[in-house]
């Protein structure tokens, strides 16, 4: 499977570092030379260049920029024609930390992936891997008491839902599928309240177990 990834941070960063052992990627972003330094350090032949290469070159697009920036990143791989056909896999929160309330932007009523799919509404969007902090991502596997964890995703295309399972089982997670894309309003929600706990210190390996750390020793 042939993935581009859109932007060059950390969890551009961590989840390219599990698909590369065994799929080709290419980095990209608006400044190249960050998302060469990224692609050096994964190696394994991973390719740079513009957002359009990017979009030509991919089957899977990861849209791994900050959530302001998606539409514009979209807007550089092409627009909605080149996305047509793309699996668009969103993983990202319109969550804005600084403004302290911590409450997830809508887009007429609904959620970032459907105002995605709207943009590009030719491509498939499927909505995975933001429920977790990127360290839990990073995990080699993710593996909570002994059990892996459990990866919610959501689209509309049964074929891209498909290839995002596979990509969840690559990151040692159990994918499970909770629905159509109109079901990522839950998860961005979700997300903020994940989101919200974190900027009150909590540790980033609860997830959404809400217990405090000390108390989950069992004696
Ligand atoms: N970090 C996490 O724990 C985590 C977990 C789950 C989901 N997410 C979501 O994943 C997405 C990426 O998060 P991240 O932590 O990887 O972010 P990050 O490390 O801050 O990286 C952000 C990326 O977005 C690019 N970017 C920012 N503003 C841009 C603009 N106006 N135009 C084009 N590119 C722009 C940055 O490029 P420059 O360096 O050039 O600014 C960089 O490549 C976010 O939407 C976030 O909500 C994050």
């Amino acid at each position: 499977m042939k993935i581009a990834l859109i932007g060059y941070g950390n969890m551009a960063e961590v989840l390219g570092s599990k698909w590369v052992k065994k799929h080709p990627l290419y980095i990209s972003g608006r400044n190249l030379e960050k998302a060469q330094a990224l692609a050096n350090k994964l190696g394994n032949g991973t390719e740079c260049g513009s957002e359009a290469d990017a979009s030509s070159f991919a089957e899977v697009i990861v849209l791994a920029t900050q959530h302001k920036a998606v539409f514009e990143a979209m807007d550089a791989a092409g627009g909605p024609d080149a996305l047509a056909g793309k699996v668009l896999l969103d993983i990202n929160n319109p969550v804005d930390a600084a403004d302290g309330e911590f409450l997830p932007k809508h887009y007429d009523e609904g959620s970032l992936a459907e105002a995605i799919a709207k943009y590009a509404p030719a491509a498939h969007v499927v909505k995975a891997f933001n429920m977790c902090q990127a360290q839990v991502w990073q995990m080699e596997p993710p593996l909570f008491d002994g059990r892996p964890l459990v990866t919610l995703y959501c689209g509309d295309n049964p074929e891209a839902k498909q290839k995002v399972a596979a990509l969840i089982e690559e990151v040692g997670c159990e994918p499970e599928d909770l629905g159509e894309l109109k079901y990522a309003r839950l998860l961005e929600a979700a997300a903020a309240i994940v989101i919200k706990f974190l900027f009150s210190g909590h540790d980033v390996h609860t997830v959404l177990n809400l217990i405090k750390p000390e108390s989950r020793a069992i004696s």
